[in-house]
């Protein structure tokens, strides 16, 4: 492997950044705080704790949205950002960039993410792109060249992906717009209604961390602090993982759903495979408690779960990256080799 590689895996909700000099994976929020409208604050996981906090000279954002780019000069910011935070320069040095592009999109959103990375500031002398469900398989531990079909499902912030490889490349694919998000949001959504208590995104992300579940659990209770919607004074209340399961379990069971819907798509070869090799689920998300089983229960299938899968991309692109023989043909050059 050549000196100064990098990967990045750029999602709704975490930026996942790899540099081979260091040996490191950056994961941190894709959140950008800029004042006065020009300069920026501060970014990432620090950017992130100022959600709902800032004041009003202040905007936070993500500039990632359903898995595309919504926000390019921001997002070229950040990734100049997280750069020199991995790895420590003062100034960039030729490197070779391979960046991951979700398959449910336009050509020309796929296009917006090599642009970023040639555009930004960060001497990108070769860039590739590689789909990102057959990073994801990588990186879950699947042997992605083997002809066997294999199932995966990466449930990350803003979208959920199901698909069905084959032969190293994409058979199916079907993304539900149906994630972690929208699991924050109806968090919020029935704390307002059943404790009168009003919450910002990072409290209901961190009820969802210590409390939900796709499956009944025994009563937990979890205190944070909010707003009271009657008295506009700031109290602490306990919120129950009974409360947390009822408001959640709908969603899940639609995503369920679209699992099974791709099932009944795939052609049955393949599904001969994926009875075999059971379903592979990653993503941020695939982290609530409970998932596996219910898919597994609701399937009949065997539901494998990967070790951290948050990374499960960034850690399939380090492997592509180190075993070029291996792979050859899956990471692709877009365009002519640029030069600076
Ligand atoms: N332990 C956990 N329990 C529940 N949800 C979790 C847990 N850990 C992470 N998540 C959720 O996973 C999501 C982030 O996962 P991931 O990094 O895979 O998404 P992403 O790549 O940013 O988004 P996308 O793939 O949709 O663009 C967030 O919504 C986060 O709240
Ligand atoms: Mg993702």
């Amino acid at each position: 492997m050549t000196q100064n590689v990098f990967g990045l895996d750029i999602g709704t909700s975490n930026i996942k950044m790899y540099c081979s000099n260091s040996n490191e994976i950056l994961n941190e929020k894709n959140v950008i705080a800029i004042a006065n409208k020009k300069n920026i604050f501060s970014y990432g996981d620090d950017a992130f704790e100022m959600v709902g906090k800032a004041p009003e000279n202040i905007s936070v954002s993500f500039p990632v949205k359903y898995g595309v780019i919504a926000d390019n000069e921001n997002m070229e910011s950040l990734i100049e950002k997280f750069y020199y935070k991995i790895t420590g320069y003062k100034k960039p040095i030729n490197g070779e960039f391979y960046v991951t592009v979700p398959t449910e999109v336009t050509e020309v959103e796929k296009r917006a993410f090599y642009e970023l990375v040639a555009n930004a500031k960060i001497k990108a002398k070769k860039i590739y792109v590689i789909d990102k469900p057959i990073a994801d398989g990588i990186g879950a531990g699947i042997d992605v060249t083997n002809a066997k079909g294999v199932m995966i499902i990466n449930m990350g912030a803003d979208t959920t992906e199901v698909s069905v490889l084959s032969l190293g490349g994409i058979v199916l694919s079907k993304g539900v717009k149906l994630a972690g998000n929208k699991f924050d949001e109806s968090i919020i959504n029935t704390v307002k209604k059943q404790y009168n208590l009003i919450i910002g995104n990072k409290t209901a992300e961190n009820i969802k961390f210590e409390l939900s579940s796709a499956v009944k659990i025994p009563e937990k209770k979890y205190n944070v602090f909010g707003r009271d919607v009657v008295t506009g004074l700031p109290i602490q209340v306990a919120i129950s993982s009974d409360v947390v399961y009822d408001c959640l379990i709908d969603q899940i069971n639609s995503l369920v759903d679209a699992v099974k819907v791709i099932l009944e798509r795939t052609p049955p070869e393949l599904s001969a495979d994926i009875i075999d090799t059971g379903i592979y689920i990653t993503g941020g998300s695939s982290n609530i408690n409970g998932i596996c089983e219910l898919i597994a229960k609701e399937t009949g299938l065997n539901v494998n779960k990967v070790p951290v899968p948050q990374e499960s991309v960034i850690r399939g692109i380090i492997e592509i990256v180190k075993n070029p023989k291996k792979y050859d043909g899956i990471a692709k050059i877009p365009r002519e080799k640029i030069y600076y």
